[in-house]
């Protein structure tokens, strides 16, 4: 099963299936093939104008025509939209992909019929510039062809990285899907920071970006890992030995390490909650 061949249809053509849909037309998937369904006509017809995508109000259509189905839709209406769907999807071979943050696959497949190929996945918002970083997991009547198709979706809006334990969704949600904040805050406190020294807002927030872009590009490239990298920049007695010295050093409210592994736990145990709340 080819990406450039098969017929992708979106239920929901929110913001994250606008960058999906955007980052796999750059990759060059012909828009003939991609079908969006949504309640907003407007929306629709300028997703059409601007993307050349086929778009229907009809949901049940997009299941129909679709090689693989995107649930797109909030988490909250996704029981609604599935289970009409059951029916049409178990006519056919077409793989499922669901976006819902904390919808587990017991609930997917209980909604869809348990014949059904799902995928579950956890994108980010950095897709909205083909940056992404999505975890998947797959149930075991996904196919090896449709495993590389789910994976290929996602590697036109950025990384994706498997996991075989339907658990550590989780932790993917707590890492990456909640993570551009982390990295936010982080770009955030340097560039106010710099103001303090001195340089404009402009300038600070120039240079606090473009060094944790540089950062991050490197730590995905090198053969180095990030602590070996770090190191590299620290000479003895300098300037970053110094401010690495206070970042990783005991204050009352811990290290930067420290507050990292709190951070991500709180979120991975949120959602957890979440996923109790959701799912049926
Ligand atoms: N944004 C993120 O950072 C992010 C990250 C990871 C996962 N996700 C997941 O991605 C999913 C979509 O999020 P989003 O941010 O793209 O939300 P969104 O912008 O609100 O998109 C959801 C879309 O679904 C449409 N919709 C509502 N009812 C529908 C129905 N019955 N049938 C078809 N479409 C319907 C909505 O239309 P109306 O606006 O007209 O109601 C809206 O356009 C969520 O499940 C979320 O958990 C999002």
């Amino acid at each position: 099963m080819d990406l450039f061949e098969s017929k992708i249809s979106f239920i929901g053509a929110g913001n994250m299936a606008t960058a999906i849909m955007s980052g796999l037309i750059k990759k060059g998937v012909p828009a003939a093939n991609i079908l969006a369904s949504e309640p907003d006509s407007e929306k629709l017809n300028a997703l059409h104008t601007t993307l050349g995508i086929q778009i229907t109000t009809d949901n049940l259509l997009a299941a129909a025509e679709a090689d693989v189905l995107i649930l797109s839709v909030k988490p909250q209406i996704l029981q609604k939209v599935c289970e009409p769907l059951s029916e049409i999807l178990d006519s056919r071979a077409c793989m499922t992909i669901s976006i819902a943050a904390g919808i587990e696959m017991k609930s997917l497949e209980n909604w869809l019929g348990s014949k059904q190929a799902i995928v579950r996945c956890m994108p980010n918002t950095p897709a909205q510039i083909s940056e992404g970083a999505s975890g998947l997991f797959a149930n075991p009547q996904v196919t090896a062809a449709q495993r590389t198709l789910a994976e290929s979706i996602f590697v036109a809006v950025g990384r994706a990285q498997w996991v075989t334990d339907e658990t550590l969704m989780h932790a993917v949600t707590a890492l990456s899907g909640s993570g551009p904040a982390y990295a936010f805050l982080m770009i955030a406190s340097m560039a106010e920071a710099g103001v303090k020294q001195g340089l404009s807002e402009e300038t600070a927030k120039a240079l606090a970006a473009q060094t944790v872009l540089g950062a991050a590009k490197m730590v995905l490239e090198s053969e180095f890992s990030p602590q070996k990298l770090k190191k590299n920049v620290m000479s003895p007695g300098g300037t970053t030995e110094r401010a690495i010295s206070i970042l990783e050093g005991e204050n009352t409210e811990g290290s930067l390490p420290e507050l990292c592994d709190k951070a991500i736990a709180a979120a991975t145990a949120r959602s957890q909650e979440l996923a109790g709340l959701l799912g049926n």
